[in-house]
């Protein structure tokens, strides 16, 4: 067992097509928290599929990125767990908390919580295979009849887990209603490893206020960070030196948008990126005036420099505004 140490009490959740290599850099750019990847297949990375290889490998990251498995076999774990290390991983974690169908079908992510003997192989034969921080990722059950977050728990730790995620819901809640801290809370008390409460954190403050009501040893931040990428480092810094964080001017909101389009062009090339960039613009643009008549026209360009042209002319005329 490796005892984890944290970079940070935040954690950048893993959010598949989300967390790649470009968002994590301009998330570690800012400063403050730990970086989880995509989910990776593990049956696609051991048959060494190429895009899989490539979400995989963390090797030129100048930070430690916990590289996120997701996969239905134990015995598979063995071989990934090996290839992850290689491919530049400073810890694993296993999903066994995604709600998705085509997850599920594959005895992988939540399924998982309904069969309990599988998850302890996985977990066990992964522990075996390596030496780095392995954590587990998980819900608070199945549904609302079979709620066993601190059995799954208990589990976790028995086949060596290092530390544990929470994420509040069901599987059939999938993301809505609210998360239950109370379930973190109930785990938190039930396992000796550390505990990462996770489940609707938009602030720094709604990040304090569940490390206070459940005792977790950190916390996650997922869909709040979406356009956010700063939030992650606002969050350590006002859990850590009590920095109450400023809302960022339009021109800085501006050059994050920039740079993190730069990075998907970069990565991905021009084509991907302007795609991805539709969706991104979006969330960072939630909540300025006109965001919706910009959105909709954004999404018809097909353009890298028309994109350009037009985030330029949306922010030259709200800051016009100002
Ligand atoms: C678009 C999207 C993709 C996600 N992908 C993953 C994933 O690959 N692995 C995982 O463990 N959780 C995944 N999640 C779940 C999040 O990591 C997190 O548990 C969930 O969003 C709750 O946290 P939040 O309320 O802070 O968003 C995803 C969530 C979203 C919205």
């Amino acid at each position: 067992m490796t005892t984890p140490k944290f970079n940070s009490k935040v954690f950048l959740s893993p959010m598949a097509g989300i967390t790649d290599k470009p968002l994590r850099r301009l998330t570690h750019s800012f400063g403050g928290g730990n970086i989880i990847s995509e989910m990776v297949a593990v049956n696609a990375l051991n048959r060494k599929n190429a895009k899989t290889y490539r979400i995989a490998d963390v090797r030129d990251e100048d930070y430690p990125v916990t590289v996120q498995l997701v996969g239905g076999e134990p015995e598979l774990f063995t071989e990934a767990v090996k290839l992850v290390e290689e491919l530049g991983a400073a810890g694993i974690d296993i999903n066994m908390g995604c709600p998705v169908k085509k997850i599920v079908n594959n005895h992988s992510g939540s399924y998982l919580m309904q069969d309990i003997t599988r998850a302890a192989d996985i977990i066990t034969a992964a522990r075996k295979a390596t030496l780095l921080p392995l954590s587990v990722k998980f819900r608070k059950g199945w549904d609302h009849q079979h709620v066993n977050a601190v059995e799954f728990a208990k589990m976790c730790e028995n086949c060596g887990a290092d530390y544990i995620t929470v994420h509040g819901r069901t599987r059939s809640d999938m993301y809505s209603g609210n998360a239950d801290w109370n379930i973190i809370a109930e785990v938190k008390q039930a396992v000796n490893i550390p505990v990462i409460g996770n489940g609707d954190i938009d602030s720094c403050t709604k990040a304090q206020a569940m490390i206070e009501q459940t005792a977790v040893d950190g916390v996650m931040i997922g869909r709040a960070s979406l356009g956010r990428p700063w939030l992650i480092a606002q969050v350590h810094n006002f859990l850590t030196a009590g920095i109450v964080p400023e809302n960022l001017t339009l021109s800085q909101v501006k050059s994050v948008l920039l740079r993190h389009i730069n990075g998907l062009k970069e990565y991905y090339g021009e084509r991907t990126a302007l795609s991805l960039a539709r969706k991104y613009v979006c969330w960072y643009c939630k909540g300025m005036r006109n965001a919706c008549e910009f959105r909709a026209n954004f999404v018809l360009i097909n353009e890298m420099k028309q994109a350009y042209n037009f985030i330029d002319d949306f922010f030259d005329t709200l800051q016009k505004e100002e």
